[in-house]
């Protein structure tokens, strides 16, 4: 018997996304679900109920019989404990749930031997998760709108311009924390022309902020700040007291700073105070994305917009419900993938895996039982860091060799023995056509090897694309094939000729095809 997926409409104040859109529906139905929807869930998101008919979803008019109807209940934030007295005994949820702040919660939905998938705790750093991951989908779009509102409220350009009317200097934007949000943020920000500083505690993420079109700032005291799992730690007393530092030059500098810095587990570290605010231009805007959590700044109010020392401190909590239609949708899809793991079978019914990694991590109660918190997942294991001394050994002492060095040289000495052994092989015996040929082959292999080698790894599809473009040049073998004999050509009869015409189709086909590749590879990476 085929379970039914039930999708309420979310109650929490304000909330406008929903847990699954018309176009997933569809697909949950050829999973074999069948689909309920509460009347009016999606309106907010701008899916109405006739759009979820029409995908297949039956639509119940209240609360209280999609709760009793729903096997598998859908939603976006953790559900009341009214929505939970409603819910099927031994029903299951899949959701936002937040166990560590929830635990009256948790307790309510194990008493309803519910089986609970909370989505806030997937192990995130298993590569077969993250199309499953919602938090990342949402602090994506967090980290888009962040820019957005704060573009709202600040009263210049964000691009610098060069108009008649006199010169407008582009907007500094610095970003504290670049997660997932911070990076949106900063692709964003650099995209509408701002120069975008990010400070990050975690300094693996310094080329991230790059390729994003930021400069990353360091804070001038060494210490590592990654507390494993991708997150960061709570620093020391020294490098808050350096960062604190960098931060007020910062705070004098830039006209916006959109905070996200967040450590799992604990208050969000205060990285603004309210002297900094008040040295900051009379117009600039924060926009603190950790207001959640206590807040990045210390003048921030959960929730709302306020106008400080004449600077705007912008502390929604509600920023990917701001882009419902775009957060539903993706998070929808994040549901999706999901339920395609737990019904393999494809047959409408779930199998809660306690031996898969990523199912293990996000089940918090199974039947009734409380499973959380899930051990953590077996990573493979990361390459072990060079230990110290490597890099010692490597230099040259002056008198004498490392173990390393010589080695390497002997056995390049070896190669290159070889090969001047072989040219010589060849240069003695082989006829004198094939030498220039031969010649002419080891210089493009040559030629090719040090073109190559310094292209960037993410530019080698193109640039075998346009290589094999250019490779199109045997074309003129085929072209002297069929060129009149007053013009150098064959012109020979029959198959030939047509072999060659043949060839020439095919060329052109290669050829105009490789660059018109290549110019949409490269459109990807231009701004
Ligand atoms: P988050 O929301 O917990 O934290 C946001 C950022 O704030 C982090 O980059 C953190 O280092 C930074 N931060 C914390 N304290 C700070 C301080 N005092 N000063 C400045 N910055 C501070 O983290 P988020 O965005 O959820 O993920 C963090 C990382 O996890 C990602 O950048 C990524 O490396 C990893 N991750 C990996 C995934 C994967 O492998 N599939 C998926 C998602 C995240």
């Amino acid at each position: 018997m085929p379970l039914t997926i039930g999708v309420p409409r979310e109650t929490y104040t304000g909330e406008k996304r929903v847990a699954t859109v018309p176009e997933v529906v569809e697909k949950l139905i050829k999973l074999g679900f069948a689909v309920s929807v509460e009347a009016g869930a999606g309106d907010a998101a701008n899916c109405a109920d006739d759009t979820y008919r029409a995908a297949g979803a039956e639509i119940c008019t209240d609360a209280a019989s999609l709760w009793a109807k729903a096997d598998i209940v859908f939603k976006v934030r953790p559900p009341s404990l009214a929505e939970v007295a409603l819910m099927k005994q031994g029903g299951a949820l899949v959701g936002f749930v937040w166990p560590a702040q929830n635990l009256e919660l948790m307790q309510a939905l194990a008493a309803r031997q519910a089986t609970v998938l909370a989505i806030d705790c997937l192990p995130r750093m298993l590569s077969r998760a993250q199309k499953m991951d919602a938090l990342t989908s949402m602090a994506g779009i967090s980290g888009y709108r962040a820019v957005i509102e704060a573009a709202n409220a600040f009263g210049r350009f964000f691009a610098g311009q060069i108009t008649a009317a006199g010169k407008v200097p582009p907007a500094k934007v610095f970003i504290a924390g670049a997660g997932v949000a911070g990076l949106a943020a900063i692709g964003t920000a650099a995209g509408l022309g701002a120069i975008v500083r990010a400070n990050d505690t975690r300094a693996e993420v310094a080329d991230q902020v790059k390729s994003m079109g930021g400069e990353f700032v360091k804070v001038d005291y060494e210490e590592e700040g990654s507390g494993g799992g991708g997150y960061a730690k709570v620093m020391s007393e020294g490098f808050q007291a350096a960062q604190r530092a960098m931060y007020a030059t910062q705070a004098r500098e830039v006209d916006i700073i959109i905070t996200t810095a967040l450590i799992p587990g604990k208050p969000a570290p205060r990285l603004i105070s309210a002297e900094m605010v008040k040295t900051m231009k009379p117009g600039s805007v924060i926009v603190d994305m950790a207001a959640e959590q206590g807040g990045n700044c210390e003048l921030t109010e959960p929730g709302q917009a306020v106008v400080k020392h004449g600077v705007t401190i912008i502390g929604y909590t509600d920023l990917p419900s701001r882009l419902a239609k775009q957060s539903s949708t993706l998070y929808a899809t994040n549901l999706l993938r999901l339920t395609e793991e737990l019904c393999k079978a494809k047959d409408g019914n779930i199998d809660v895996n306690m031996e898969d990694d990523a199912i293990r991590g996000l089940t918090v109660i199974k039947n009734g039982e409380v499973t959380w918190p899930a051990p953590a997942p077996k990573l493979p294991a990361a390459p072990a860091p060079k230990p110290a001394t490597a890099a010692v050994e490597k230099k040259p002492s002056g008198h004498g060799h490392g173990a390393g060095a010589p080695m390497a040289a002997s056995s390049l000495a070896i190669i290159f023995g070889i090969g001047a052994a072989l040219f010589w092989l060849v240069g003695a015996y082989a006829p004198a056509s094939f030498l220039s040929h031969f010649t002419v082959f080891v210089l493009a292999c040559f030629v090719g090897y040090m073109v190559i080698w310094n292209v960037t790894p993410s530019l080698h599809t193109p640039l075998m694309s346009v290589t094999n473009a250019i490779s199109s040049i045997i074309c003129i073998g085929a072209l002297i094939q069929i060129a009149p004999p007053e013009m150098g050509g064959a012109r020979p009869d029959g198959l030939i000729r047509w072999l060659a015409v043949v060839g020439i189709a095919l060329t052109a086909i290669n050829m105009f095809g490789g660059f018109a590749v290549t110019r949409r590879m490269l459109a990807m990476f231009r701004k």
